[in-house]
């Protein structure tokens, strides 16, 4: 699948808008129009129901190191600032940044990449923010334009290497940037926080500047102790929220994947430390396996441990669950959720202040005379053990998925082409939505196939049925035929006709839209059947 197919039907379909798209829209924010809403809200139900609500806290699920707790926060999006400060994302959140003083633009000093060439006895790095073929295209065309070549001389070329990150460029001077005609014009990176600022109150000075939260994680840590004192929540126990975070990425980009705004959910996992390696294996293999049934087998999905020199200061173990999107070069992955070993750094900032590493410990980041850079909040936020009489800071598992990207990746699996026969026999192509029933925004749609003889009533007694049961469509408008191709492009796993037979037996036809296959059942079935075969 190309990517541009899965856009279109998402436009036409109602799946995904461009944010305040008649203004021209807005680089990195985006709407779930009346199909998308349904969809995301089934990826959101699917993942609190199997990880808070549905989890059984009397047994120890399989792979489990014991029984545990499940529960649930929702927090503001804007928080103290000090929790930002404590949390490290005040100093540490940002991205390296580089301009184009003659295009005016800003890339992500990490997200371009290019290839050294020679020619006309001149050696430069021609650079690109496309990808794998498209990278190698555009870095050829580049570079004939600039070196004043015609495409059939384009052997004069020397290329120099593989594609390389820019990153790996210290000679700016020889650069030419992706969207620049001259060599140089890329100013060296700079930081850049990816905090969206804003105002509390009506002074408006810096005293009263917070901060858009960039993850929901920091609201869970900050009300562990609420939780622990107000529940009679026990350790191991974990705390799911899922909300809106907010960052000022660079380069919003590849549809949804990379938002300024957009959902996660988070579970933060508090156990013993002399448990944590075990939970940690525990829920990076029970968030892998949560993706798998909902339909991203196979292939395009993997789990990744992270090499040591990729891990954050704090963590001790860290996996990315990634899926291949078809944005991607071949070979590449993108992230859909990582599972991280924190320790206690979390706990222990929010006690003690912003911490560092320094060698094997984790300490007070201080300023030059020893006062905390970031004070903490002072409130002890250890645990007590009432049965072993021990206090101990938990550990803390961190499962972190986002929920656009798991929404943008059952999109890309689910998309099909076949070909099937229309009402005269004549094979035409059928785009259709594989998805899994739990996702699917509608679960049956009804037709009567003729819009007379009694059909449309009877449709709309068993539209009635399925309606209190699931989230059911009636259709009467238009051919048959292209009734089934909108709930196929919809992703509806089920369609009901009632046609001339229903009026003799009471008998309508269901359609499955995988197999095609149709059978007959009473009409007062509908609902028990549609019900029994979303439960597989
Ligand atoms: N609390 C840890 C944390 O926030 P993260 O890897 O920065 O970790 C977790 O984010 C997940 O949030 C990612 O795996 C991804 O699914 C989602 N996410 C992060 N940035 C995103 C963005 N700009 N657009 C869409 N989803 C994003």
């Amino acid at each position: 699948m190309e990517m541009e197919q899965l856009v279109a039907l998402c436009k036409r379909r109602g799946f995904l808008f461009p944010s305040s798209e008649i203004y021209g829209g807005l680089q990195g924010f985006w709407d779930y129009g009346p199909l998308g809403v349904e969809l995301k809200r089934n990826v959101r139900e699917a993942w609190w129901r199997d990880m808070v609500t549905a989890h059984d806290e009397l047994s120890a699920p399989p792979g489990a190191p014991s029984t545990y707790e499940m529960t649930g926060l929702d927090c503001t999006i804007i928080m103290h600032p000090q929790v930002w400060k404590c949390s490290g994302h005040y100093d540490l959140f940002h991205d390296y940044m580089v301009d184009c003083r003659e295009s005016k633009r800003r890339y992500r000093h990490d997200q371009v990449q290019g290839r050294w060439v020679e020619a006309k006895g001149e050696r430069i790095f021609v650079a690109t923010e496309a990808c794998g073929d498209e990278a190698l295209e555009a870095t050829e065309h580049k570079a004939l334009k600039f070196f004043n070549l015609r495409k059939k001389k384009a052997d004069q070329l020397a290329w120099q290497g593989p594609l390389v990150s820019l990153t790996a460029v210290d000679d700016f001077g020889a650069v030419l940037g992706p969207d620049a005609k001259r060599l140089g014009t890329l100013t060296e990176p700079r930081e850049f926080n990816l905090m969206f600022k804003t105002i509390v109150g009506a002074l408006g000075g810096e005293e009263d500047a917070a901060f858009l939260r960039p993850e929901t994680a920091q609201g869970i840590f900050v009300n562990f102790k609420n939780v622990v004192d107000s529940t009679r929540v026990k350790i191991p126990f974990g705390i799911a929220q899922i909300g809106k975070s907010f960052r000022n990425e660079i380069t919003p980009r590849n549809f949804t994947f990379r938002s300024r705004e957009f959902e996660q959910m988070e579970i933060e996992f508090f156990c013993h430390p002399h448990a944590s390696l075990e939970w940690y294996e525990y829920w990076r293999n029970r968030r892998y396996r949560w993706y798998v049934d909902l339909g991203l087998a196979g292939e395009r999905l993997r789990l990744r441990d992270h090499e040591p020199e990729e891990l954050p200061h704090y963590s001790l173990a860290t996996a990315d669950i990634e899926y291949a999107f078809p944005f991607l070069a071949d070979g590449d992955f993108g992230e859909l959720e990582g599972v991280a070993h924190r320790g206690d750094f979390d706990l222990r900032s929010h006690m003690e202040g912003k911490l560092m590493r320094r060698g094997d410990e984790l300490v007070v980041d201080t300023d030059e005379d020893g006062t905390p850079k970031h004070r903490g909040s002072g409130k002890d936020l250890s645990y007590y053990d009432d049965q072993s009489k021990e206090r101990f800071t938990p550990h803390v598992i961190e499962p972190s998925a986002g929920a656009d990207r798991a929404t943008l990746a059952f999109l890309c699996e689910a998309y099909r082409e076949d070909e099937v026969p229309d009402e005269k026999g004549k094979l035409t192509r059928r785009v259709f939505l594989k998805l899994h029933p739990r996702l699917a925004p509608i679960k049956a749609a009804v037709f009567p196939l003729v819009k007379k003889d009694g059909m449309p009533e009877v449709a709309r007694e068993i539209y009635k049925s399925l309606k209190p049961e699931m989230t059911a469509f009636y259709d009467e408008k238009g051919a048959v035929g292209r009734r089934y191709r909108r709930q196929d492009e919809a992703g509806t796993p089920f369609c009901i006709t009632v046609d001339g037979q229903t009026m003799q037996d009471g008998t309508v036809t269901v359609r499955d839209r995988d197999t095609l296959d149709q059978w007959r059942i009473k009409k007062e079935d509908c609902a028990a059947e549609i019900i029994a075969r979303l439960k597989g």
